[in-house]
């Protein structure tokens, strides 16, 4: 409800109560004044007969007890009638029977005068004792009020003039207008209070009403009205609290919802029958590659930027069927797709797609099947050369000197064999094993041993090694074994991709006080930019053939990185043309 239609109702309905007390109170009240002036004049009239009888009574004994005669002297008479009208105040005549004027106290010469006999008055008395009458005086050409008493011979008439009895009329009637508009004053006054007494309580609940709609929870009706509009009230903030309550509640589920549904790492959507995105959490926009726009409300196909995707959504929408696949997107990751439909009452209300980042997954099943696929070969590999060798040792076994030979090169690829199972255990070991001990680790001894061990070889090789170590005092904490691994391979990597009369650099360093940094430099043959990133990876070698001379297994780096990761060290490389760097980066 707007402000306007507010106003109009409020108007209307008080207006409507206070117009119709108006017309009624003014209605009663001219009534009641009507009435009244009625009963007052009657009132009057009545007052003035009984005077006037009264006064007729007195004049009639005063008049017999003076004259005891019914044939008075005329002008006599007269004398005693002005004198009588002097004392009663009133006109008084004397009329005979027949009509005529006998003596009229206001005129001299009454055998002037028109018979009477037919004068209201007169007739009514001799008819029924007395009577009255309102009329113009001709004589007196005023309003006269007459009364006539019929006697036994004569008929007595008394009269007034009516302006005088009008006045205290007026007067009666003035007081009784100021009495009704005083009345009629009060009661619309009255009648305003009950309007607002009436409307106060309406409007409250009217504005209550607005605001609330308009989405102001808080407000409240404060006093509840004594009438039914307090029940009515009451109700409404029983409804306000209630609803209140479900809102919170709804709002509190929604943000459940939304929660749960942005913690899941799946990138998830939901679209409805007529193709728009209704629901989307973050994971989802990162499947699409999508950062900055805002994608719910938009149709799917216009987000979506995958044929497959698109059509098979398109197709279960149409058929209301799921579909599971698998397919890579835009970002280039390889996804899970799943497509379910939603159903209400059996009719389709949309689909939800649940897009799950299989590509890590991916990678380490194709790690997997490589690694079974490199391990077999390279396990095969010694044994076919034992086997060639060991015919041709039997199909020569008379040249003992070339059967020397080749007996040598079968006991160097047996021990290669060694080798390569020896690495395996060890990485398999280093994979699956957790209990390796922590123990305290002097790492400049650690590398001091390497050192000793790999020494002879460098010497062969006309390689020399340096080492510029920091003394470490309390050394560190570790396991010694998995440390090992990692200095031994190292440096015996910087010996085997050296170049003859080359070196190899170990160094160490303590920086920002909790980091010890360990860099092994070499000036070999160094490693090709593409394949620094896969010289972790088991079995990869950039050169077979050099590995395998230097008595390498393609596993040495497999087995640093795991021991690393073991350990919570870092390693980093860095490699050109001069050679190749390694940092062993240990936090302390
Ligand atoms: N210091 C280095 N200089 C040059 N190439 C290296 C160096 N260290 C490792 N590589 C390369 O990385 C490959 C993998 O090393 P590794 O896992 O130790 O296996 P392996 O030494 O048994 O071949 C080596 O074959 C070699 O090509
Ligand atoms: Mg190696």
């Amino acid at each position: 409800m707007d402000l306007t239609n507010k106003t109009v109702f409020r108007y209307s309905i008080s207006l409507r109560i206070i117009t119709a007390f108006s017309i009624l109170i003014i209605f009663f009240t001219v009534f009641i004044l009507f009435v009244f002036n009625g009963l007052v004049k009657e009132a009057h009239i009545k007052v003035a007969l009984d005077e006037m009888r009264d006064k007729t009574h007195f004049v009639e004994n005063y008049l017999i007890a003076k004259y005891n005669t019914l044939d008075p002297d005329k002008k006599l008479l007269l004398e005693e009638i002005k004198q009588m009208a002097g004392i009663t105040g009133l006109r008084v005549s004397f009329i005979a029977k027949d009509g005529k004027v006998i003596a009229d106290s206001d005129v001299n010469t009454p055998q002037s005068m028109d018979n009477h006999k037919y004068r209201v008055e007169v007739m009514q008395a001799e008819k029924e004792g007395s009577g009255h009458s309102m009329r113009y005086s001709h004589t007196l050409e005023t309003d006269m009020f007459y009364y006539a008493q019929n006697y036994d011979n004569y008929i007595l008439r008394m009269a007034k003039p009516l302006p005088e009895m009008r006045a205290s009329l007026i007067r009666i009637r003035q007081i009784m207008i100021y009495l009704g508009a005083i009345i009629l004053l009060l009661s619309i006054i009255i009648v305003l209070f009950i309007v607002a007494s009436i409307t106060r309580p309406i409007n409250e609940t009217i504005n209550f009403a607005s605001q609330f709609a308009s989405g102001d929870y808080t407000k409240r009706i404060s006093n509840y009205s004594n009438s039914e509009i307090g029940m009515i009230q009451r109700s409404l903030n029983n409804m306000a609290d209630q609803l209140v309550e479900k809102i919170n509640s709804l709002v509190f589920e929604q943000n459940k919802l939304n929660i749960t549904i942005e913690s899941i790492a799946d990138g998830i959507t939901v679209i409805n029958k007529e193709k728009k995105i209704v629901i989307v959490n973050k994971a989802f926009y990162k499947c699409i590659d999508v950062t900055r726009i805002k994608v719910s409300g938009l149709l799917f196909f216009e987000v979506i930027r995958n044929r497959t995707l698109n059509l098979r959504i398109e197709q279960s929408l149409a058929q209301a069927k799921p579909s599971h696949f698998e397919e890579e997107l835009i970002n280039g990751r390889t996804y899970d797709v799943s497509i379910n439909p939603i159903s209400e009452e059996r009719t389709l209300q949309g689909v939800l797609v649940v897009l799950r980042d299989v590509t890590e997954k991916k990678k380490i099943e194709k790690i997997k099947t490589d690694l079974v696929s490199n391990m077999s070969h390279e396990l095969k590999t010694p044994v076919t050369i034992i086997k060639g060798y060991l015919e041709t040792i039997a199909l020569n076994l008379n040249n003992t000197e070339q059967c020397s030979g080749y007996i040598r090169k079968a006991i160097e690829n047996a021990d290669r064999q060694t080798s390569i199972i020896n690495d395996i255990i060890k990485l398999n070991m280093i994979e699956t094993s957790n209990d390796f001990a922590n123990e305290k680790i002097i790492i400049d001894d650690l590398i001091e041993g390497c050192v000793n061990i790999l020494g002879q070889k460098a010497q062969l090789r006309d390689i020399q090694l340096n080492k510029k170590l920091e003394a470490m005092g309390e050394g560190v904490v570790g396991n010694k074994f998995l440390a090992e691994e990692i200095f031994f391979n190292l440096i015996d990597n910087a010996i085997n991709y050296n170049l003859p009369g080359g070196e190899v650099n170990i160094e160490s360093s303590i920086s920002n006080n909790n980091q010890l940094t360990v860099k092994i430099n070499d000036t070999g043959i160094g490693i090709p930019k593409e394949s620094i990133d896969r010289i972790f990876e088991r079995f990869y070698r950039v050169d077979k053939g050099r590995s395998r001379e230097s008595g390498g297994t393609g596993l040495g780096l497999s087995i640093v990185k795991h021991a690393a990761t073991l350990l919570g060290w870092k390693i980093t490389v860095r490699s050109d043309s001069k050679g190749s760097s390694f940092r062993v980066i240990i936090y302390l």
